[in-house]
């Protein structure tokens, strides 16, 4: 029987809707296992410069450091999309937040449920059998290094910043990984025209020397992108930089089918933190439509790798299972053969998950 207290943070838009339902399977989950979770919930993004003028309020990150996990949903308003010269703005808070919490590993399994075989645009046969783990670095390169405009409002610069030691820590995580799994490890970088990649392969070319059963290839980040819709299946765990991870991991998104069934995992020195890696969807935000299984998947790793409840975390993933086996869909995994009474809303795909747990 385990005692932990877990922050909520829904963030904006269908963040709000996903993270309901991936709260109540850890408290289904609590119930089953006879854990004891108290819950408090925190602001950011947009829906915290409404409250209080600041994407991350104090309140909110002091919550965080004292919470044993934090399950987030999402930041994003179409306000600030829609306006570049915006200077306060939703995103700052989730890159606040991870910055301030040491987050600098953040894990994407990419893993294909059989059942949605027929849900990707890739082909059934190139895509059986995918099992990928990313991780992408979260709290240096492009999105951290000097930015700015010059005065005369014409030239921007954003500037990538590596240092040796955050590229060593992430590809210890990767190697690690690694060698838990199929013992192949592929980094992403683009050695061939930038200096930080430069540094980047050198680092991991040095940490594979710790790793000698450990299958390393280096790609550059355009072929990487051609190789996971060619043959996805080449591809175990990958390790790679902020902006790649983050631009990859959407396009590998359709080898699980849908970005709505993608979980993951930001962990560093302190408090971990558990996301879906979709965005907060203005598209579908306030229609219920959306895919709850990223927020549920996250609760599952954050039982997993947090609070080390291996069981807890498996009976989760084996629930998304016997949902998409009883055929129930969201709209974004749904194909031209699920029936019409089959495709479901968040609460109700929600409800099924409950009723398998
Ligand atoms: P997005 O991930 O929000 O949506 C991309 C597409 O995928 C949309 O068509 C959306 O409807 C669909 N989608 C995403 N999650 C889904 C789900 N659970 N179920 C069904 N469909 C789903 O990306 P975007 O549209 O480029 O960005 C929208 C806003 O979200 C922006 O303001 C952006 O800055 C923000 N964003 C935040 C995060 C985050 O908080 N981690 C991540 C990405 C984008
Ligand atoms: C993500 C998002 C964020 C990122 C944005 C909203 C800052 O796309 O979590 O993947 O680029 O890291
Ligand atoms: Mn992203």
């Amino acid at each position: 029987k385990m005692k932990k207290h877990i922050l909520v943070v829904p963030g904006d838009g269908i963040g709000q809707e996903v993270t309901a339902v991936g709260k109540k399977v850890l408290e289904k989950i609590a119930e089953k296992f006879g854990h004891e979770f108290t819950y408090d919930e925190a602001l950011i993004g947009h829906a915290a410069i409404e409250a209080a003028g600041n994407p991350l309020p104090d309140e909110t990150l002091e919550k965080m450091r004292a919470s044993d996990a934090v399950l987030f949903g999402a930041v994003g308003h179409p306000k600030y999309d829609n306006d570049p010269s915006a200077k306060v703005r939703p995103e700052q808070g989730l890159l606040k937040m991870r910055k301030e919490l040491g987050l600098y590993a953040n894990l994407r399994p990419i893993k294909l449920f059989d059942e949605l075989l027929s849900a990707s645009s890739i082909k059934p046969e190139i895509l059986r059998g995918s099992d990928i783990l990313f991780f992408r670095e979260l709290t240096g390169d492009i999105y951290f290094g000097e930015k700015g405009r010059e005065n005369d409002g014409d030239t921007a610069y954003d500037i990538a910043r590596y240092s040796t030691y955050e590229v060593e820590r992430i590809a210890r995580k990767a190697f690690d990984a690694a060698m838990t799994r199929g013992k192949k490890l592929m980094s992403v970088d683009k050695a061939n025209v930038l200096e930080t990649s430069r540094l980047w392969r050198e680092v991991v070319q040095r940490v594979a020397k710790e790793y000698p059963e450990v299958t390393v290839e280096h790609q550059f980040v355009d072929s990487a992108a051609m190789l996971l819709i060619k043959d996805p299946r080449r591809f175990d765990v990958v390790v790679t930089a902020n902006l790649f991870g983050d631009i990859l991991t959407d396009e590998a998104s359709q080898i699980a089918g849908s970005m709505g069934m993608l979980a993951s995992a930001s962990i560093g020195d302190g408090t971990g933190v558990y996301e879906p890696i979709h965005g907060s969807a203005h598209d579908i935000t306030g229609m219920g439509l959306a895919n709850p299984m990223a927020s549920v998947l996250s609760a599952a790793l954050l039982l997993d790798i947090s609070f080390g409840l291996k069981e807890e975390s498996d009976a989760i993933i084996n629930a998304v299972d016997l949902v998409l086996k009883s055929g129930v869909r969201t709209r974004d995994i749904a194909d031209a053969d699920t029936p019409k009474d089959k495709i479901l809303g968040t609460d109700a795909t929600g409800e099924a998950l409950l009723s398998y747990l």
